[in-house]
């Protein structure tokens, strides 16, 4: 990765202008508009182009099968964010985690939500946690090998999380240095994994900020409608006060369009606004929208391990590569 910050300070009020133009458009009919200016539908091929059309409007690029890796770490830490709930974070960090991990990676997924949802889509009852991430955060004795747990997946492994950790928010308000509470928890895993996934709350509160604090990366899963994109210039915002205040190195690895909906000029016009305003960080991959997401959090398991050959898992391997691909060294 370069180690430019991802939105260079001068062009913020470029960007700001570009999401502001989106609110213009989710005030227009989406059926409205002329389809002979959108892209052609995922997959087909424009005439004159060599390679086929992605969802994005972009030529598709073959990603390289990732090779394995002789050893492992440092972990790459990812902060999965976004303070829309509901847009697909959670099944995000699941799935692309899975992914890395069939790869060959070794995984760490945080669940960093006091809903769980993490811990329950990977088959823990967030009742039965003896030691969660709450007691990571705030308790000196408890190391982080007595809150890591084993999933059926090889290589993956997750810190679970339940309602406990609401209290956090709370407490880690008269911390000594209050954002760095997670990171400074991590550090003990970061020599031995490649990556190291939190599944941020959906908001931008004390959690996230330390989450932010602790990240090397943010990925944004953006939902493919209007009012999904008016969030982003909050949460660029807090990216950019994180940046300057807490952690320069903080950089965007990108944003991925999920609940895509290749059939709806609406799904493709939003992803094209999304790329018009974040241009190269927009994932080429995007995620549809499909039922076999919300079957897998009642099975307790990734979609690459419940539905190997479905098209949500083939889509969360291609992000995968894709991921493999941008964050060099990882
Ligand atoms: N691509 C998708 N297609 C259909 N449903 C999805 C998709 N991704 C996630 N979901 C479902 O949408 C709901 C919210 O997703 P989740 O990952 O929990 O979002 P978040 O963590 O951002 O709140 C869940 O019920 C999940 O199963
Ligand atoms: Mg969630």
């Amino acid at each position: 990765m370069s180690t430019q910050p991802f939105v260079p300070r001068d062009d913020r009020e470029q960007i700001a202008a570009a999401i502001a133009a989106m609110d213009l458009v989710a005030g227009t009919d989406p059926t409205t508009l002329d389809p002979a200016t959108l892209d052609a539908p995922d997959g087909a091929a424009r005439a004159g182009s060599a390679r086929p059309m992605g969802p994005t409007g972009r030529p598709m690029p073959v990603f390289p099968q990732p090779q394995p890796r002789e050893s492992h770490g440092p972990a790459r830490i990812v902060a999965m964010c976004n303070q829309k709930g509901g847009v697909g974070k959670t099944t995000t960090t699941i799935n692309l985690g899975a992914s890395l991990a069939e790869f060959g990676r070794k995984v760490l997924l945080v669940d960093f939500d006091p809903q769980g949802s993490l811990s329950v889509g990977l088959g823990i009852n967030p009742y039965e946690i003896e030691k969660s991430v709450y007691h990571l955060l705030m308790e000196r004795s408890v190391a982080l090998a007595d809150v890591v747990v084993k999933t059926n997946v090889p290589g993956l492994d997750v810190l679970p999380s339940n309602i406990d950790l609401s209290a956090a928010e709370v407490q880690l308000v008269n911390e000594v240095a209050r954002e760095q509470v997670l990171a400074r928890a991590l550090a003990p895993a970061v020599p031995d994994y490649d990556f190291i996934i939190i599944d941020c709350q959906p908001s931008l509160g004390l959690l996230t900020v330390n989450a932010l604090t602790a990240a090397n990366g943010i990925i944004v899963p953006m939902e493919c409608e209007f009012f999904a994109l008016r969030g982003v210039a909050m949460l660029v915002e807090t990216i950019g006060k994180v940046q300057d205040r807490l952690n320069p190195g903080l950089e965007l690895d990108g944003l991925v369009a999920t609940m895509y909906d290749s059939r709806t000029v609406h799904s493709r016009e939003v992803l094209a606004r999304l790329v018009e305003a974040f241009e190269e960080k927009v994932f080429h991959t995007a995620i549809s929208r499909t039922v076999r997401f919300p079957e897998t959090t009642v099975a307790g398991e990734p979609i690459t391990t419940f539905a190997s050959a479905s098209g949500g898992a083939y889509s969360y391997r291609e992000l995968a590569k894709e991921v493999l691909a941008r964050c060099p060294g990882t």
